[in-house]
C-alpha cells in the first residue's frame, strides 16, 4: 500500500496473558506522530499499519497555512482483545505501561474502536502519563499545561448528552456527507441513510445527519442492525446506549425491525456510513450496494477492488482520512488554542474546513478523471510538501496509493 517503510513497528505481547499489542509510527513530523488506540479481538499488526499510514495522510490533509497545529506524523495502536474481555482494562494499562516512553516522547495516541478516552486517561494517569498526547503537546506555543487545560475544558463539555470528545469525529463525518450530497445536487431532506457502528463516530454521524433532515432508516452495532423505514428515533437510541455503543434493544419504537447486521450493506438507501470496524465493503458485498454515498467514518472500511467497482458504477466515496479527520483534528486545534474549547467553536472550524475540503476533492476527482481518494491524496501530499518547506526537518514521504 505504501511506498516507503514504516519509521517504526512494534510488536508486544502481555506478560499475563499472552495478548498482543503493536504500535506503528508510520511518520514523524517535528518529531511527532499521532493516531488512535483500537482494541478489538484479531486485530493485526498489518491492520495497524494501514491505519498508521492514513494517519499520515489525515494529518496532512487538513493543514492550514495560520494555524498554530501544524500536521504530525501519522501512527496507530491496536491491542488484540475485545473490549468486552473482563482483563481488558488490565491490558490497556499494563500496554500503556510498556508504551510510556514511546507515548510520553513521540507517540501522540488517544481514543479508536473499543477503547474510550475517559477509560485510557484513567488508566494511563494510574502509570503516570498525564495525558494519552503528552508528546504532542510538547509542541503547543504557550506550553504543554495550557494545552492539557484547554483539552481538560473541552473533554469536560457535552451536547444535550454526550460528551463534545465523542461527538466531533461523526459530526465532521455528516458535514463532508452534506458536502457530497450537495455536490451531486440532492437535498438531504430527501436523502436516507444507514450507519453501521453506534459507537463514538457512529453515534454522532447518526445524530448530525438527522439534525440536518437525513432519514436514518438503519443503525446497527455488533448485536445486529435496527432499522425502520420511516426513519429512527437517533436521540432515543443515543440515549440507549452502553459505553460500547450496543443499543438496549427494549427501548425499541413499535415498527423498528431487527436485522441480522450484516444486510446493513443492502439497504435500499442513498447513503452508507461505515463506522464500525475496517475491511467491511468487499468485492464480495460491493455487488449488494444500493447507495450512492458511502462516507468512510471508520478507517480502511472499503477495499480497493471494492472501490473501484463502485466507482465505476457513480458512487461517490469519501475516503476515512478526510471523512473522519474531524476527531483528530480537533484534539490538535484544541490543545495548539486555534478554537475556543466550546461546542460552537468546535463545530463552526470543523465545518469550516471539511465542507470545503470535501468540495475540492470531489471537484479535482471529477476533473483530473481520478478517484475521490486520490484526490484527497494528492490534496494531502501537497500540503505535507507545504509542511516540508516549513519544517524541512521534520517530514517523510508519504506516498500511498490507493
Ligand atoms: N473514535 C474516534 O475518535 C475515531 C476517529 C476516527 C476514526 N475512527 C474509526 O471509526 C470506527 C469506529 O470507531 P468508534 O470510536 O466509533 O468505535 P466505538 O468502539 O465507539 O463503536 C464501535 C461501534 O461498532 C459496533 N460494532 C462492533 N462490532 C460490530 C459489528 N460486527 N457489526 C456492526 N457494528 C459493530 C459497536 O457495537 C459500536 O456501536 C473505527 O474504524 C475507528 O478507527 C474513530
Amino acid at each position: 500500500m505504501s511506498s516507503h517503510d514504516s519509521y517504526l513497528e512494534l510488536t508486544w505481547t502481555d506478560e499475563i496473558t499472552g495478548i498482543k499489542g503493536y504500535v506503528v509510527i508510520d511518520t514523524l513530523s517535528r518529531g511527532v506522530a499521532g493516531g488512535g488506540l483500537r482494541m478489538r479481538d484479531g486485530v493485526t499488526l498489518n491492520e495497524v499499519r494501514d491505519l498508521a499510514q492514513a494517519m499520515t495522510l489525515k494529518e496532512a490533509v487538513v493543514y492550514t497555512p495560520g494555524d498554530r497545529y501544524v500536521p504530525l506524523g501519522g501512527a496507530k495502536g491496536g491491542i488484540d482483545c475485545d473490549p468486552y474481555d473482563p482483563r481488558a482494562r488490565d491490558v490497556l494499562a499494563r500496554f500503556g505501561r510498556a508504551m510510556k516512553p514511546l507515548i510520553e516522547v513521540l507517540f501522540a495516541t488517544g481514543e479508536d474502536f473499543g477503547v474510550r478516552q475517559d477509560v485510557i486517561d484513567e488508566v494511563f494517569a494510574d502509570e503516570g502519563i498525564r495525558s494519552s498526547a503528552e508528546s504532542a503537546l510538547s509542541l503547543v506555543d504557550d506550553g504543554a499545561d495550557a494545552a492539557h487545560e484547554r483539552l481538560k475544558l473541552a473533554f469536560s463539555r457535552t451536547v444535550d448528552g454526550v460528551g463534545l470528545g465523542e461527538l466531533v469525529g461523526g459530526f465532521g463525518v455528516a458535514e463532508t456527507v452534506l458536502a457530497a450530497l450537495e455536490f451531486r445536487g440532492t437535498e438531504p431532506t430527501s436523502a436516507t441513510a444507514v450507519v453501521q457502528g453506534f459507537g463514538s463516530m457512529g453515534g454522532a454521524t447518526a445524530r448530525y445527519l438527522a439534525a440536518a433532515g437525513v432519514r436514518v432508516v438503519g443503525i446497527s452495532d455488533r448485536e445486529g442492525l435496527i432499522y425502520h423505514p420511516s426513519g429512527l428515533d437517533v436521540e432515543a437510541l443515543l440515549a440507549g446506549r452502553d459505553v460500547f455503543g450496543v443499543i438496549d434493544r427494549n427501548l425499541l419504537r413499535a415498527g423498528d425491525e431487527l436485522r441480522p447486521g450484516e444486510t446493513w450493506v443492502d439497504a435500499d438507501v442513498d447513503i452508507l456510513v461505515p463506522a464500525a470496524m475496517s475491511y467491511v465493503i468487499t468485492a464480495d458485498n460491493v455487488d449488494r450496494i444500493k447507495a450512492s454515498v458511502i462516507c468512510e467514518a471508520a478507517n480502511v472500511s472499503t477495499l480497493p477492488d471494492a472501490e473501484a467497482l463502485l466507482l465505476e458504477r457513480g458512487v461517490t466515496v469519501v475516503p476515512d482520512f478526510v471523512a473522519n479527520v474531524g476527531t483528530n483534528a480537533w484534539w490538535w486545534w484544541v490543545a495548539f488554542g486555534d478554537i475556543d474549547p466550546t461546542p460552537e467553536g468546535s463545530f463552526n472550524k470543523i465545518s469550516g474546513v471539511l465542507r470545503p475540503l470535501t468540495r475540492e476533492l470531489l471537484t479535482r476527482a471529477r476533473r483530473e478523471g481520478i478517484s475521490p481518494r486520490q484526490a484527497a491524496t494528492a490534496i494531502s501530499e501537497d500540503k505535507r510538501a507545504a509542511v516540508a518547506e516549513h519544517y524541512p526537518t521534520s517530514v517523510k514521504s508519504a506516498a500511498v496509493a490507493r
